[in-house]
């Protein structure tokens, strides 16, 4: 037997007993006579005790380990003089009374500690040390119990989970597709699944009511902290049911979650915005509400005074710091850069603060009176000690700037903290967009979504001022999930395609397979799919998903630890019919 119990269990109540662990040294001290070895394995840490004195041999034999040794250690469970509150076993150490070393270990790269010395890379190129530390593995471990809890929760709910296939056809979901090829259909591909959407949809016109599935998905896109090229969804459908159906359920998935992992419990309904609300008052779709500081338009208010900038944009508005009137010029000016930055663009940065007398004083003193300027703090509702920005320009983008702009703010005053959680959604998402480049409508969500059937007959005429039953759960800022009510006539789906530019021809092939089955009734059915790896890190309180993925990708979409893509061998190559292109110098 390898061992009695693991190194996470012993207690003063096990005083006295004979064990055996098994384990790896996490790091030895030599004190005087006596040398103490912390023993780590999955569960814990245990403290081993050699005295020179009583047991020279087996003294100079634990002085010898070398970290990450794998020894088996049997001996007494004794009370320590100096206990350790930290440690769940730190009341109780081991006398040992013999070692067997099971394997050495070369010396690690980095520690194998909470606070490593190692950097990103190299933590990857050995990732399965980097998963011995104790808060890398905890984040794995969350997230095995939250898959627990999903499929609890779910399969409570009546949920069946069925697998769909990984090889398929292209699924439109925005990004570009990975491509596998085919060895026997030389010149043929198939595609990983950015989602299974199409697959969900089947199944619901199969009479499955009820499906979920935790699935890999594959998006080769940029990559971002909250992004991996796989990436895991809790991917769900159901049949007969109108937008509430599904967002009740899948609030109860979310409490649930919260509750079990957590220990939290939410007061009242999540609360539930518009596209067009959140737009307006967060400049995101994707709004962190644990804050206020909510985004207020004075585009009229500020016209006709001869300040240019002001007069002539499409859209003014700007956010009302509480007590930030004291913000140095140093403060603003960091501000002002932040705004300016290449991935927000904005051109600048007005400021005015509220003195300690009620008098408003501005970087616009030049245009806008003592009267003005009160009078735009009181639309802004600004009291004594605030702060306001302002920002003037193209509507739409000056509106995503405050929004980053209320972000900024939000974490400089501590405002997004992780431990607390702000959920809601947002719904009544646009159907379409408008791509200036390709001049094209692209779909918000995914070609499958429906038009509100208030909006069907903008569908021909105004295709830009459909709305869509499409809804994301936000949390803190980020998209955790998204879904639609589906369609699920093939002349709806049909006339969708036709508005994203495919034609009939296109279009049949591509989705013959999901127009055919829509004429076979297909019940009207809706979904969502949330981002697994998001959700764990943001409950591990984490916003790099990697965290919270056991082999993932670094943000050259490389597996560092396997050294992945590689090239394959000539034969692979000619097996499949692939010559590949020499690239130009
Ligand atoms: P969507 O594309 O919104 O919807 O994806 C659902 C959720 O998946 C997460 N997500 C990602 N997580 C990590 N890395 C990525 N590259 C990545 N891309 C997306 C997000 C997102 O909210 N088929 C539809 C769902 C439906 O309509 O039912 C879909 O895939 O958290």
């Amino acid at each position: 037997m390898y061992r009695t119990h693991t190194c996470g269990e012993l207690v003063i109540s096990n005083k006295g007993e004979k064990v055996t662990l098994s384990g790896w040294i996490q790091r030895s001290r030599d004190l005087g006579g006596m040398t103490f070895v912390d023993l780590r394995d999955r569960y814990g840490i245990t403290q081993l005790v050699f005295n020179l004195e009583i047991n020279s041999d087996l003294c100079m034999q634990a002085r010898k380990l070398g970290r990450e040794f794998v020894v088996q250690v049997t001996g007494i469970v004794a009370e320590r003089s100096n206990k350790n509150p930290r440690l769940a076993t730190g009341d109780i150490e081991i006398i040992a009374e013999n070692i067997t070393v099971l394997n050495t270990s070369d010396i690690p790269p980095f520690t194998i500690e909470e606070n490593t010395d190692g950097g990103d890379e190299l933590r990857m190129k050995y990732r399965y040390l980097d998963l011995r530390r104790q808060n890398v593995r905890s984040n794995i471990i969350l997230r095995h119990k939250m898959a627990q809890e999903v499929r609890r929760y779910l399969d409570g709910q009546g949920f069946i989970e069925v697998e769909t296939p990984v090889l398929i056809k292209s699924t439109p979901e925005g990004a570009r597709d990975y491509v596998v090829p085919s060895r026997l259909h030389h010149g043929e591909f198939y595609a990983l699944p950015q989602s299974p959407q199409t697959f969900k949809q089947l199944l619901m016109v199969a009479g499955f009511d009820k499906y979920f599935q935790i699935v890999k998905c594959f998006r080769d896109e940029d990559l971002r902290a909250d992004r991996q090229p796989e990436f895991t969804q809790i991917d769900c459908e159901m049949s007969f049911v109108h937008q509430d159906d599904i967002l009740s359920t899948f609030e109860g998935l979310a409490r649930h979650l919260f509750r079990e992992i957590k220990g939290i419990e939410f007061d009242g309904p999540f609360p539930r915005i518009s596209y067009d609300e959140a737009m307006r008052n967060y400049g995101s779709d994707k709004p962190d509400i644990r804050f206020g500081m909510k985004i207020i338009e004075i585009t009229e208010a500020v016209r006709g005074k001869n300040f240019a900038v002001f007069d002539s944009a499409e859209y003014v508005g700007g956010i009302c710091a509480s007590r930030c009137a004291e913000y140095t010029r140093r403060q603003l000016d960091e501000l002002t850069e932040f705004v300016k930055r290449p991935q927000i663009g904005a051109k600048g940065l007005v400021y005015a603060r509220v003195e300690a007398d009620g008098s408003v004083k501005s970087s616009i003193d030049k245009f806008y009176s003592a009267d003005d300027l009160k009078r735009f703090a009181d639309i802004m509702k600004a009291t004594e000690g605030d702060l306001l920005l302002i920002m003037a320009g193209n509507k739409e983008k000056t509106l995503a700037a405050l929004g980053e702009l209320r972000l900024e703010l939000g974490r400089r005053l501590g405002y997004r903290d992780a431990s607390s959680y702000s959920p809601l959604w947002v719904t009544d998402f646009p159907l379409l967009e408008w791509d200036e480049e390709t001049k094209r409508f692209y779909a918000k969500h995914h070609p499958f979504t429906a038009p509100k059937p208030e909006d069907m007959e903008y569908m021909r005429t105004n295709p830009g001022r459909v709305h869509a039953n499409a809804y994301d759960l936000v949390i803190n800022g980020t998209e955790i999930g998204g879904g639609s009510i589906r369609i699920h006539d093939p002349e709806t789906q049909s006339l969708m395609f036709k508005t994203l530019g495919l034609s009939d021809e296109e279009a049949q092939k591509q989705f013959g397979f999901l127009l055919n089955a829509f004429r076979y009734g297909a019940p009207p059915h809706g979904g969502i799919a949330f981002g697994f790896d998001r959700w764990a890190a943001m409950l591990g309180g984490s916003e790099t998903i990697r965290d919270f993925i056991a082999f993932p990708k670094n943000n050259q979409a490389r597996d560092i630890m396997i050294d992945t893509p590689s090239s394959i061998k000539q034969e692979q190559l000619d097996e499949l019919g692939i010559e590949i292109k020499k690239e130009k110098k």
